[in-house]
């Protein structure tokens, strides 16, 4: 059955009969729970080490600094890094449609109705930061390095290198963060947009296509990554606490 057609602002109902409420109550839940646990995280200060990983919520995109050699600072080190994750992903596209819809009703799903009465875009405070999306891509990029310069260090143990599950759970998450990184829209613009003619800029036009490749897959590298992040941090942490054993595979 097709829905009517919504035609102004008095109109509350919808005729859709699915369950068009299950995105929106998911992504509350897992963005909401997300949000809260990062900042748990990072005020704790503890637990975010065992042997050589690192969970990625202390990970100082600064070369030779460690979280620990900050330990005197009188906020957590995390708080140092943690608002460049945030911000990329607050002002992230396919966030922002999510959060839009979920959080705000703006509107919840096609066919409808929103709440809002007045409708500003993203042209008034706090929304209009939204546009600096491209620069926390820009200070993204050095944080996914310091990730990946962390995950290598995972294979190194006190006894030489080897492989344990948490090399790989450090591994595969520094891989999906990079998924989502480089598929992100504004990298893909950078890449090539302001083009007139894509044949005089072939090095820029391949960079392009392989980025749009996996652009088309971005919503899902956004999700995938942040729950990465998380499983990645839970292991660590639980590791730390004795609750789990590391399982050395070889
Ligand atoms: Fe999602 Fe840039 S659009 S990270």
């Amino acid at each position: 059955m097709s829905a009517k057609p919504v035609t102004g602002t008095e109109n509350r109902q919808t005729e859709r009969q699915d369950n068009w409420w299950i995105e929106p109550l998911f992504t509350v839940l897992s963005l909401g729970l997300f949000g809260v646990y990062a900042l748990w995280v990072a005020w704790n200060r503890q637990h975010f080490e065992y042997g050589p990983y690192l969970s990625p919520f202390y990970s100082i995109p600064l070369p030779g600094v460690h979280a620990k050699d900050l330990e005197w600072l009188p906020i957590s080190p995390a708080f140092l890094v943690l608002w460049i994750p945030l911000g990329f992903r607050a002002t992230c596209y396919y966030y922002r449609k999510a959060y839009y819809r979920a959080f705000f009703w703006d509107p919840p799903a096609c066919a409808v109705p929103e709440l809002r009465k007045a409708y500003k875009g993203e042209r008034a405070f706090p929304f209009v930061l939204n546009n600096l999306h491209r620069y926390f891509w820009y200070l993204s990029v050095p944080v996914v390095a310091f990730l990946w310069y962390d995950a290598i260090r995972a294979f190194f143990f006190e006894d030489g290198f080897g492989v344990g599950v948490g090399s790989l759970i450090m591994l595969g998450n520094v891989i999906l963060l990079s998924y989502y990184t480089f598929s992100c829209h504004a990298w893909r613009h950078l890449a090539g947009g302001c083009l007139n003619c894509f044949s005089k800029h072939k090095t820029r036009y391949t960079l392009w296509q392989r980025i749009t490749r996996i652009n088309e897959g971005h919503g899902f590298w956004a999700v995938i990554s942040m729950l990465s992040v998380w499983f990645t941090d839970v292991y660590i942490r639980l590791c730390s606490m004795g609750t789990i054993t590391d399982i050395r595979l070889f």
